[in-house]
Order: C-alpha cells, then sequence, then structure tokens
C-alpha cells in the first residue's frame, strides 16, 4: 500500500470554491494522482474542502506560496478567480513542479498568458488550461466528423455566449478552434457596449459584444456575447456540404448524404476525471496534453483582439500585439462612457460573509 502511495502524484490545489470541486473529483478518478494539500485564505471554504476530500488540516494553508514551499507537490490546480490564474501560475511553476492545471480564463490580458509561458518554460512545468469541454464526447465527435469531411469544407461556425467574453466564450472560442483541429487564428473584428458598469469575478466586463474571426483553414467564426439568442456551451458548424450542431449534449449531422438530421449522443465522460487522466499521462511520457497551455492563449488572444479592434476600428491582424487588455484601457480612456453609474459583479454571490468584492 505505502509504495502505491509513493507513487502518485502529489496534488495541490489553490483556490477551494465551485471548480476546485470539480478538479478534486477529476483527480479522485484517477489512480495516479492524490490530494494532499490545499489552500484557500477564506477558512470556512478550506475546513469544507478539507472534510470533503479528506486531506490532512495540517497540509491546508491560508497563504497559497506557503504550501507551495512546504508540500514538494507535483501537480497544482489554480482555481481561484481570474486575475490571479497569472500570478498563482508563476508562483507555483516558480517552485518546478511536474504540472499546473489553472482554469480558464488562462489570463486577463495577453501579456499576462506569455509572462505565465516564460515561467513555465524557464521552470521546466507542464501548463494545461481548464478548458476541459475538450474531452467532451459530443465536441470530440464533432471535430473527428468535420475532420473526416463529413460536413465539406468548414465555412463558417456560429456560437452564443454571456457573462462577457473571457468567461463563457473562452470556452467557446475554444470550442471553434478544438472542432476545427485547432486552426490559428488570422484576422478578428468586433465591438462591445459597456453602458453599466458590469464586472464579473471582479474583472471588468462589457454588457454585449461580437467577434468575427477568421481561421488559417479558410473558416469564419462568429461569436454573440449576449445578443440575440440564448447562451449555450456549443455551437453551429456550416460546412460546404453539410452542417454540424454542436451541444453538451449531442452532434446532430446534415450533410449531403443523409436524408434528415442523425443525432449523435454525447457518451457522458466525466470531463475533468479525463483532463486529469490525460494530464499524469503526459507527465508519464504520453501525448502532449489536448488543453495544452497554448490553447488557452489562443482563446485570451481572440479574446483581446476583438477588444482592440473596438478600441482601434479595424480589423485586428494577429499576432496581437497588444499585451495589455483592450477593455481596461478603453475604459480608463473614456471611450466607453458610463450610462447607468454603480459598480456591481455578476458573480458576486460567489463571495463569503459581508464580502461584495475579493479583499
Ligand atoms: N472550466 C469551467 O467550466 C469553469 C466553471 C466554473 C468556474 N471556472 C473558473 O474557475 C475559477 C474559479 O471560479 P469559481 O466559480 O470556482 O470561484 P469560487 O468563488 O467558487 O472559488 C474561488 C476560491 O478561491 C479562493 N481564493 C480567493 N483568493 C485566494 C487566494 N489569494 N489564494 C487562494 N485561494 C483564493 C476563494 O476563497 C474561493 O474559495 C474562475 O476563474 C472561473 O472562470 C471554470
Amino acid at each position: 500500500m505505502e509504495e502505491k502511495m509513493a507513487s502518485k502524484y502529489r496534488v495541490g490545489i489553490i483556490g477551494c470554491g465551485g471548480i476546485a470541486n470539480a478538479h478534486a473529483r477529476g483527480y479522485e478518478g484517477v489512480e495516479q494522482a492524490e490530494i494532499v494539500a490545499l489552500a484557500d485564505p477564506v477558512p470556512a471554504a478550506l475546513d469544507k474542502f478539507a472534510n470533503t476530500y479528506d486531506v490532512a488540516k495540517e497540509n491546508c494553508y491560508l497563504d497559497p506560496r506557503e504550501m507551495l514551499d512546504n508540500e514538494n507537490l507535483d501537480i497544482i490546480s489554480v482555481a481561484t478567480w481570474h486575475k490571479l490564474h497569472a500570478p498563482m501560475t508563476i508562483a507555483a511553476c516558480a517552485r518546478s513542479p511536474k504540472a499546473v492545471l489553472c482554469e480558464k480564463p488562462m489570463g486577463v490580458s495577453l501579456g499576462e498568458c506569455d509572462e505565465m509561458l516564460i515561467a513555465a518554460n524557464r521552470n521546466g512545468v507542464k501548463v494545461v488550461i481548464g478548458h476541459q469541454r475538450r474531452f467532451n464526447s459530443a465536441w470530440t465527435d464533432a471535430r473527428n466528423l468535420i475532420a473526416e469531411g463529413a460536413i465539406g469544407e468548414p465555412r463558417q461556425i456560429i456560437c452564443h455566449g454571456g457573462q462577457g467574453l473571457l468567461n463563457d466564450c473562452s470556452h467557446l472560442l475554444d470550442m471553434m478552434r478544438y472542432v476545427l483541429s485547432d486552426p490559428a487564428p488570422q484576422w478578428v473584428i468586433g465591438n462591445v457596449e459597456r453602458k453599466t458598469e458590469r464586472y464579473e469575478r471582479d474583472i471588468q466586463i462589457e454588457d454585449r459584444s461580437a467577434g468575427i474571426v477568421g481561421f488559417s483553414n479558410g473558416c469564419i467564426g462568429m461569436l454573440l456575447q449576449e445578443i440575440g439568442r440564448p447562451n449555450y456551451q456549443g455551437g453551429i458548424v456550416y460546412g460546404a456540404d453539410g452542417i454540424a450542431d454542436v451541444t453538451e449534449g449531442r452532434v446532430r449531422l446534415l450533410n449531403n448524404k443523409s436524408t434528415d438530421w442523425e443525432e449523435r449522443p454525447s457518451d457522458g465522460t466525466n470531463q475533468h476525471v479525463a483532463q486529469a487522466q490525460e494530464l499524469v499521462e503526459w507527465l508519464d511520457g504520453g501525448p502532449e496534453h489536448r488543453g495544452e497551455a497554448k490553447h488557452g492563449r489562443a482563446a485570451i488572444e481572440i479574446i483581446m483582439a476583438i477588444y482592440e479592434s473596438a478600441r482601434m476600428h479595424e480589423v485586428v491582424q494577429l499576432p496581437l500585439r497588444t499585451h495589455a487588455n483592450p477593455l481596461d484601457l478603453m475604459i480608463e480612456n473614456g471611450d466607453l462612457p458610463i450610462e447607468r453609474p454603480g459598480r456591481y459583479d455578476i458573480r458576486a454571490f460567489l463571495l463569503h460573509g459581508e464580502s461584495m468584492k475579493p479583499e
């Protein structure tokens, strides 16, 4: 038994809230990993998590850096709000673990993503971003069907997202690339509306936005953020010879060989277990993880290019050269005057006690 335990990857989790539970259940489903340490500045969150996942109280920390210094971790999950993804990933990488699994969005600017990659590269750390729907079997089915030519040359993909570009829409932009076999984004045009002081998990977000992105395979992606239709994780891909309508639950396929829609349900794979499993396999010498950080960065590059297009009133050619967050620049510059004042955070309900924003 002891020998088996010694061979397990030692996992530590920074931020013991909602998505951290999904990470924890993911690791619990993987034979080669064991959650050994936790960090969260909110004692009640830490205690509850430690009890649920049976982590010893002496391995629970209010300060994540103390955990990183003391616990000799192999894998670190970063499951805090977005603003802490870069600093916590960089802090984790500086201690040279084997891997970091950081939640999406990878960062809140392209500059942050690049700093995370520098930290990973200079310390030899494998970094994965938590776009776990890459493990949704319906999305993978759509990717394989499109690659095999089931809808002919993909021409357009349309998605409807919400909660600002960095939240839901980072998944959707990652989905666009995933189902198209990860083409490079080449150009972006977009616009935003922000007439209220809207925040999401303590970052400034727009009220509405739209973005169009041209990919290297000739397909054009269109993302509507809180415009027109209900938000959902999925999209519709129009090809020269057919259509793939993708949700989390299924792919519906129609093409020049079919007389009616073919319904192809998802197999219900636990995406977080699959994400963790592929990570340990990568550490054991297996193929690169499908959520490798470059994909998380690509989603952020498109998002920042949508903001940059709104700021510069131009079609933005990629690679993006602006490293700051252009939405923040527009707000600071007075380009998006508030008409209905008063800061509000659409995720303030996640905080504890009297807090309305993080300390
Ligand atoms: N992949 C997905 O589908 C998915 C789903 C939900 C959330 N997320 C992402 O996960 C991240 C966390 O979201 P959530 O809903 O779990 O938030 P949450 O508020 O439920 O959890 C965040 C936790 O981080 C803790 N925290 C705050 N400051 C900290 C610090 N300095 N060090 C360590 N911990 C700290 C908080 O106390 C809290 O327990 C977000 O970036 C979000 O985008 C991803």
